[in-house]
């Protein structure tokens, strides 16, 4: 139920019922990750003002280099899921490996274990382009009273209890979904208090937007060159209008309110892609499903697709439900 003025606080207490077994345990999971947003988001917004933007001299696993407001991303997130009795472990795309929490009392109790893409399209903060988070949610797989172990963090995306994002843009919103529908909350930065202003988020069916780096053209698969042909042919509805910002959380909001297809492939030096299954296409492929569109690796459901590492990679499609369907059509 949503109704006007709706805050996320009390969107999240009303709808605690939605979790029979968590009793209250996953809103406040979801509390946690909302006041850490608030936090990357006051430091994003004067990324321009202070000397905070620009490479930490460090590289991350993934052999990139991390920017400074990663660094400030990832520990605030890491800082504010650990502080409560909820999560066991968490992995992020910023550590080698994931991080195991005992809980105040070492006794292991702890449920959930998150991974996080802390600050998603990061290249884009030093020249004011949106960026993002991205959350994912899990029951521990292993049992309740022993440290996390690897195979907690690698369930298949269709176990995934929660996932959403936030997008630090023109506003800063926070949009999730529990498995019940997809609901956004945008900030009021005077306030400090998120409300319900895209209730029940919906892909259309049909969109007319395709997000790709097509400067790597030459290296997509065929399936994927065709498919991006089709899209640029003189037809009834066509050629689409192609948009890329290089930040997926932006990338895949956009479409979702306009209707698009996201395509992220594999080429030729990565067949893998760029894309980390377990910290970027799971939690998207959750949230587009919950929202009517559909993820694939073109081939097959990302959700389905059972991880074998924490920082594997896969080729990602997503968006609305027809032109994804229409791509993977081309992939046969
Ligand atoms: P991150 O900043 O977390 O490393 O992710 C960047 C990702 C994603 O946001 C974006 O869609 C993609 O990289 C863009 O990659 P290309 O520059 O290769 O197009
Ligand atoms: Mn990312
Ligand atoms: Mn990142």
């Amino acid at each position: 139920m949503s109704r006007k003025n709706q805050t996320l606080g009390e969107f999240i207490i009303e709808n605690q019922t939605d979790f029979p077994y968590a009793s209250g345990e996953l809103s406040r999971l979801i509390n946690s990750i909302r006041l850490a947003a608030k936090m990357v988001n006051h430091e994003v917004n004067k990324a321009g003002l202070v000397d905070i933007t620009g490479a930490a001299g460090e590289t991350n696993i993934q052999g990139e280099d991390q920017q400074k407001l990663d660094v400030f991303a990832n520990n605030t997130f890491i800082n504010s899921l650990t502080n409560r009795e909820i999560v066991c472990g968490i992995a992020s795309e910023e550590n080698d490996d994931f991080i195991t929490i005992k809980g105040h009392k070492n006794d292991h109790k702890n449920k959930y274990v998150v991974l996080i893409d802390p600050l998603d399209g990061s290249s884009n903060i030093d020249v004011n382009v949106s960026v993002g988070t991205i959350f994912s949610i899990y029951r521990r797989s292993t049992p309740v009273g022993t440290p996390v172990t690897i195979e907690d963090f690698l369930q298949p995306g269709n176990l995934q209890v929660a996932a959403g994002y936030i997008i630090y843009g023109t506003s800063t919103m926070l949009v999730y979904t529990t498995g019940h529908g997809v609901n956004g909350f945008t900030l009021n930065p005077a306030l400090g208090t998120y409300y319900l202003s895209h209730p029940n988020m919906r892909f259309p069916e049909n969109g007319k937007i395709y997000s790709v780096n097509e400067g790597n053209y030459v290296h997509f698969p065929q399936g994927i060159k065709d498919y991006i042909k089709y899209c640029q042919e003189e037809k009834e509805d066509r050629p689409y209008t192609s948009r890329y910002i290089g930040s997926l959380v932006s990338d895949i909001h956009r479409n979702m309110i306009k209707g698009g297809i996201y395509i992220y492939p594999g080429i030729s030096n990565y067949p893998e892609g760029k894309l980390r299954l377990l910290y970027e296409c799971n939690p998207m492929a959750f949230i587009t499903e919950q929202a009517g569109g559909r993820a694939s690796d073109g081939y097959q459901r990302i959700m389905d697709i059972k991880p074998t590492e924490l920082h594997q990679r896969t080729p990602f499609v997503c968006g609305s439900m027809n032109m994804v369907e229409k791509l993977e059509s081309f992939m046969k």
